[in-house]
């Protein structure tokens, strides 16, 4: 008697656990098995041009970015306003595959990262219209495919009402079935979102700001989570990009986590690395810990042209300046220098390899920095992302290259006393795509088994 059931049992156990399996695989198997990608800003395309960019190190390259019309005239996608960007618009893709013909392109259609702002209304009430939402898409892709662009991709920072939320998944939702439709006769596009670092909003005027994961992630390729600019406007020195935080909840472990406890696959998200770091002018130059008190933002510098905000190779030179001093610090993965009265953190090439090997060993789809054109002329960080990658990478089994894999290694999880995000994990869509088999059901089935004897 029950050998029978114990057979059959294991039968229905195994055709559940390949029925959530194979869903699993569905769920990623269209898009590509890894993600290298760099966004390169079209504002600073006069320090960085697309000629400078070494397209060998990236699978997928965003043109960053357009800007939506006012949406109450129309949905139209306009062109950035300043003269000369409609030649780099068009050129873009093709000058990037000519040197890597692979390589795919996604044109970025984002707002502005700050609330209030005219872009960001302009996308609130546009998701909000269903016949701004068709004009948009409409628009959007075919100025995707006139430009030679192999995707899409919409980058709202950030949505900042419950109903933003809904309706930036139903703009997903119907972009996805356009893309489809358009499908059947012409190449298909690619579709991303670029998101906040965490699946919940923080430091909102309300407390219910969750993106909606599961139409999120049954429409997109792949999510990018922006892992950086955690302490906007800290009045004490503090990390622009912590991978762990035991304090608070602003860290990229608590948000790749927090993204993958809310039920995006790690096939599908992809984690974000700056390329830029954030400055202060100490108020007393011997107090020069994380946490110091500070007078006002860093110094404007030329490329990122606005104060607090420095890109990695003008960082690379300050550092070089006999009197700074630099500290990596591998509890939290963070960098920092000082000099004289001067204070940046940033991620250094030994942050970018630590947060690299933690994407590996979370089975991320990939990782992106942000933005290219702000790394210096030897790609350093680019470099340094592409080589960890590669090292750790392997298409079918994941195996670190120093053996980091280990359930007790420092990559796997938040530290101890971390906050750790809410879960709601369902099937298919948890941790990793385990199914939802787990030892408690095996014991249910089991003990259930032993009543018939
Ligand atoms: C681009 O990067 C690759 C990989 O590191 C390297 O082999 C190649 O020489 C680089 N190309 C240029 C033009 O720098
Ligand atoms: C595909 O092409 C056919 C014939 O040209 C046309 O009738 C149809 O409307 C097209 N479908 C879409 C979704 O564009
Ligand atoms: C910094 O700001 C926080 C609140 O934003 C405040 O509690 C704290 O006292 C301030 N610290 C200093 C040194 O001004
Ligand atoms: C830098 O910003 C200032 C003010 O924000 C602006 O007037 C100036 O034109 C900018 N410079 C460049 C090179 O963009
Ligand atoms: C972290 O840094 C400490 C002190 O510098 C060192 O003793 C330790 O070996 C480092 N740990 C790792 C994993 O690199
Ligand atoms: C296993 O399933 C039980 C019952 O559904 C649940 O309470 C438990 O959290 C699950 N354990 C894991 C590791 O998913």
């Amino acid at each position: 008697m029950c050998q029978s059931s114990v057979s059959s049992l294991l039968f229905s156990l195994l055709m559940i656990s390949a029925f959530l399996h194979s869903e699993c695989l569905q769920h990623c198997e269209t898009g590509p098995d890894q993600v290298r990608a760099g966004y390169w800003f079209s504002q600073y395309d006069h320090y960085s041009p697309v000629s400078s960019i070494n397209a060998s190190l990236y699978t997928h390259l965003y043109y960053y970015s357009l800007s939506l019309d006012d949406a109450t005239s129309s949905a139209a996608v306009t062109v950035p306003p300043r003269p000369g960007q409609l030649p780099i618009l068009n050129t873009f893709s093709s000058t990037i595959k000519s040197s890597n013909p692979s390589l795919k392109t996604l044109l970025s259609i984002a707002t502005e990262d700050r609330k209030n702002s005219a872009s960001n209304a302009a996308f609130s009430a546009m998701a909000a219209d269903p016949d701004l939402r068709a004009s948009f898409i409409s628009s959007a892709l075919a100025l995707a495919r006139e430009n030679a662009f192999d995707g899409l991709d919409l980058a709202w920072q950030f949505p900042s009402l419950p109903s933003d939320m809904t309706n930036l998944g139903t703009l997903l939702a119907e972009c996805r079935a356009r893309i489809s439709k358009e499908a059947q006769n012409s190449s298909s596009v690619l579709l991303t979102v670029t998101v906040y670092f965490s699946n919940h909003l923080f430091e909102e005027s309300t407390d219910d700001l969750d993106y909606p994961v599961d139409v999120i992630s049954e429409s997109v390729d792949w999510v990018n989570a922006l892992c950086f600019g955690y302490h906007k406007n800290s009045n004490a020195t503090t990390n622009n990009a912590a991978l762990f935080d035991k304090a608070s909840h602003f860290s990229t472990s608590y948000g790749i986590t927090s993204w993958l406890d809310a039920g995006i696959p790690p096939c599908k998200l992809v984690m974000g690395v700056p390329a830029y770091g954030r400055s202060w002018f100490l108020k007393n130059k011997v107090k020069n810990e994380p946490g110091a008190p500070v007078v006002a933002a860093g110094p404007r510098q030329k490329m990122s042209n606005q104060t607090g905000t420095m890109a990695y190779s003008e960082i690379e030179e300050l550092l070089r300046d006999p009197s700074s001093e630099f500290i990596y610090d591998n509890q939290t993965v963070i960098s920092y220098f000082h000099s004289g009265g001067l204070w940046v953190s940033f991620d250094s090439p030994e942050v970018v390899e630590y947060k690299i090997k933690f994407a590996r060993h979370n089975r991320l789809l990939g990782y992106f920095l942000w933005p290219i054109s702000f790394d210096d002329l030897h790609h350093t960080i680019s470099r340094q992302a592409f080589d960890v990658w590669l090292r750790n990478y392997r298409s079918s089994s994941y195996k670190d290259d120093d053996g980091l894999e280990q359930a007790e290694s420092p990559l796997d999880a938040p530290q101890e006393d971390a906050p750790t995000p809410s879960a709601a994990p369902s099937g298919c869509t948890t941790r990793r795509c385990t199914n939802s088999i787990n030892n408690s059901h095996l014991g249910l089935y089991l003990s259930l088994c032993f009543l018939f004897i």
